[in-house]
């Protein structure tokens, strides 16, 4: 079945040219696609808009690769059982091949459509339930939101944090996986920090920061102002 793909940037033109289909650019309609999943390959910020433009009646279609925390829109719109995977191939630049690196996740009615479309890449991807998507989730988010901003507190590469920076490592990373578990009332399988420091050491040269405040860093700040996260962020901001 041949996907739709909605986005012709980095990771949709990569995607449709595995599924030997056009991308859906900006200003193209979907709103006849054949049947079958639609892959939503926009930013967060562009998801609200992307749901708006497909009909109801194809909605429960769509399925996200987002990195953030999006389940509180999915929710709004209903489509929290909605296809969803957690992409850890990356794409660098519109027209270069995928490089995998291991680890990418998908649930939900399309999955299997999903991890076979990579297959034919040689891109991994592992069909998981529901539960251990979110708490797979909740620890990309974790390695997002701690690693962005220690890498912008101390200008440095998520490897050289692991190597010289592991105490604020540990103090950031517990304080935000209490928050989201207590938030979520979910608990994390025990070594998050070391799954976290080797996946930095996989990618060692990997500079991250702060991005998509509202989707990452913010979410934690909107359930709880802990102590470490708020001082640091707020350093961040005031340079
Ligand atoms: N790149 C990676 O390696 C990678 C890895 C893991 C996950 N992801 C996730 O995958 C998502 C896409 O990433 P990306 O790197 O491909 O981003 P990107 O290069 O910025 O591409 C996003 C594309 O979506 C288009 N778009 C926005 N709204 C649209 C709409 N309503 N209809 C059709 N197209 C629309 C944008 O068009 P305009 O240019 O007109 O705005 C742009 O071409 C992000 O959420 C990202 O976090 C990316």
């Amino acid at each position: 079945m041949t996907p739709t793909i909605i986005g012709a940037g980095r990771v949709g033109l990569a995607l449709a040219k595995i599924a030997k289909t056009a991308p859906h650019a900006r200003g193209q309609s979907w709103s006849k696609a054949q049947p079958g999943p639609l892959i939503v390959c926009t930013r967060n910020d562009d998801l609200a808009g992307v749901i708006q433009a497909t009909p109801p009646t194809r909605r429960a279609d769509l399925v996200f690769i987002q990195n953030g925390m999006i389940a509180p829109l999915l929710k709004e719109h209903g489509l929290l059982q909605n296809t969803q995977a957690l992409v850890y191939f990356a794409v660098s630049a519109k027209g270069r091949e995928p490089v995998d690196g291991g680890g990418t996740v998908v649930f939900g009615p399309w999955a299997q459509e999903f991890q076979s479309l990579l297959g034919q890449a040689s891109l991994g991807c592992t069909v998981v339930d529901s539960q251990s998507f979110q708490r797979q989730m909740v620890e990309k988010l974790l390695w997002n939101c701690v690693f962005g901003l220690l890498c912008q507190r101390h200008s440095a590469s998520v490897g050289t944090l692991v190597q010289a920076h592991r105490p604020e490592i540990h103090a950031l990373n517990d304080e935000l996986q209490g928050v989201a578990e207590r938030a979520l009332d979910l608990q994390l399988q025990p070594g998050v920090v070391q799954r976290l420091c080797d996946y930095s050491l996989k990618i060692a040269d990997y500079k991250g920061a702060v991005k998509e405040l509202p989707w990452r860093n913010g979410w934690f700040l909107a359930q709880e102002h802990s102590p470490l996260h708020s001082q640091w962020l707020q350093e961040l901001t005031a340079q």
